[in-house]
């Protein structure tokens, strides 16, 4: 199916509240939603909760709440702050949602009757917080080579995925697949993992006696299934309840209403749980990977369904350089962030200031220098001045220009200079959009905007007022408000509520979240005699302090 598309962020744990890192990855999911639904894409945006495990037995504990109860206080504070940050996503799984329980069954069943499941006897080097064991090996001197806390010396039965025998398959696959996993740095660690270590098999059950919290064996009921394990499959599970042709009523979190919905596939049908099968990102961070990578992969290949087109793992923000951390107590609450400078812009900042895939570094200090400079003076005066002068020279009307003709009676070349800058953007935005080089498809909005501050300067409309040169003066002013109006449908993905205010500014007819993207760009869509309705300022300059 073409027309679709389907993208996940990880599923969070609920034994704590959400921090910069997961706010990172769901505005991105959420960018790329955006973007595709302006494209006419059908959408899936898949985001949730990973609430079984460990833990989340341990926190619940600690608050003497039943697992059950500490997962349905703690999903509240991600929807409340997926809201709050203008995520729309389509749905919130649940892996304690029966549906999710009865697929990860079932998919186990299959796998255990195809074979791929062994019983064993193991011993190992157990780490609790990550869940999992670790060989002689790979413990470093007695710690978890993950997270270098202790690990314990544990020996008891349980079932084994047959992982191993899908290393040379998995090798091949991510060779001849250069798009699997991204960036490429990250898909060379894979591959050197691979090619260097031998891939064991995957220890996917733990006895009840030791945790109880998860989704019991179906095959076995005195163990749980390993949190990982269920955690993984929630992506293949959505699609069977919760992808939108089983929202009868669309129950979900309010949707961006979509150009496509409805339309179906190719015009007319609806799109089944086989359509939405396999996703066209998985969107995680690096330290995921290589269980997205390696355990993920070869689960879908010995359950014989397609892989993903693409894992995309990104990097960790530090604060003020330091690894964010309880102790330290430098963990950034963005909804901290968002009551200090406002949803857009920090939505802005995670996706300019550093290449998507790279580390990134978060402080006050760069938040307020990006606010200031790229927003407020920017973008934000952009705005302001154009709007001001359409009041002052025209009554507050969009002015009728005259034709861009080189050979006309008005010299047009830097509003042709400008236009042709606008269109421009089309072609690069739509490949760094597809490549989730999201920081360079900024890049070229600005370089618009910047070049439309260069014309007031450079035509210096006021000069223009008092030598009374009308046409040349509706020329430069419709010229600014007509980019203005097509940088809002390029800034809607990564910016919505502000590239709404400057539709609602401008005044222009149509909603800008139901237009398309590729008509919305179109130039010249700017109605001439619209009376704008300049509001505040786009984004207030923050003074220091
Ligand atoms: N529950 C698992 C994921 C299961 S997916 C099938 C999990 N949950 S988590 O709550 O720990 O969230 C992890 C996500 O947050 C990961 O993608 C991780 O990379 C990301 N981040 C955690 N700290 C981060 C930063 N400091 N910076 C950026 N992202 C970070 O793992």
């Amino acid at each position: 199916m073409r027309n679709k598309f389907f993208i996940t962020t990880p599923i969070y744990y609920v034994n704590d509240i959400p921090h910069i890192g997961h706010a990172y990855t769901t505005v991105a999911a959420d960018i790329l939603a955006r973007y595709n639904r302006v494209k006419g894409k059908k959408v899936f945006f898949l985001t949730g909760a990973d609430e079984h495990g460990q833990k989340v037995e341990k926190a619940a504990q600690e608050k003497s709440r039943s697992p059950k109860e500490h997962a349905d206080l703690m999903v509240e504070n991600y929807k409340t702050l997926w809201s709050k940050l203008d995520i729309k996503n389509d749905v919130f799984i649940r892996t304690t949602d029966s549906e999710h329980v009865k697929t990860v069954q079932s998919l186990l069943q299959k796998l255990w009757e195809k074979g791929e499941i062994e019983k064993r006897l193991y011993s190992g080097w157990y780490c609790i917080p990550d869940e999992r064991f670790w060989t002689d090996k790979e413990v470093v001197t007695g710690n978890c080579p993950d997270c270098k806390r202790p690990v314990e010396r544990i020996t008891e039965e349980n079932y084994f995925f047959l992982m191993s025998k899908y290393q040379e398959r998995l090798l091949k696959y991510i060779d001849e697949n250069p798009y699997y996993i991204l960036p490429e740095t990250r898909k060379n660690e894979v591959l050197g993992f691979l090619k260097n270590n031998p891939l064991g098999d995957l220890c996917i059950s733990r006895p009840k006696h030791r945790l109880s919290w998860g989704i019991s064996l179906p095959f076995d009921d005195s163990f749980v299934t390993y949190v990982w394990f269920d955690a993984l499959i929630n992506y293949y599970s959505a699609t069977k309840y919760l992808a939108p042709e089983h929202r009868v009523q669309d129950t979900a979190p309010p949707t961006q209403p979509s150009p496509s919905r409805g339309e179906g596939k190719g015009g007319g049908e609806n799109l089944t749980s086989e359509d939405w099968w396999p996703p066209e990102h998985h969107l995680i961070g690096k330290d995921i990977l290589i269980i997205h990578a390696i355990y993920w992969s070869t689960m879908l290949m010995a359950l014989e369904l397609s892989l993903p087109k693409n894992i995309f793992a990104h990097g960790w923000w530090t604060v003020e350089g330091k690894k964010m951390s309880k102790s330290v107590g430098n963990v950034v609450d963005p909804n901290k962030v968002v009551e200090k400078y406002g949803v857009d812009a920090f939505r802005y900042f995670l996706f300019r200031e550093v290449p998507f895939g790279l580390d990134g570094d978060f402080s006050d200090e760069a938040m307020i220098k990006r606010i200031n400079t790229d927003l407020a003076n920017d973008l934000g005066n952009l705005l302001y001045r154009t709007l001001v002068m359409i009041e002052k020279y025209f009554e507050g009307k969009i002015p009728q220009p005259p034709p861009y003709d080189i050979n006309g009676s008005v010299d047009v070349l830097r509003e042709i200079h400008l236009k042709n800058r606008i269109e421009s953007i089309k072609e690069k935005f739509d490949v760094l959009m597809e490549k989730l080089s999201f920081g360079h498809a900024l890049d070229k909005i600005w370089e618009a905007i910047n070049d439309a501050n260069k014309l007031i300067e450079d035509e210096a409309p006021w000069n223009l007022r008092k030598a009374n040169n009308i046409d040349k003066l509706s020329s430069v002013l419709y010229t600014l408000a007509e980019a203005i109006r097509i940088i809002a449908v390029y800034l809607f993905p990564f910016m919505p509520a502000a590239a709404e205010k400057m539709w609602e500014q401008l005044n222009v007819e149509e909603k800008l979240s139901k237009i398309n993207l590729d008509n919305g760009t179109r130039w010249g869509r700017l109605k001439p005699g619209t009376t704008i309705r300049k509001g505040t300022a786009l984004f207030p300059r923050i003074e220091k302090g």
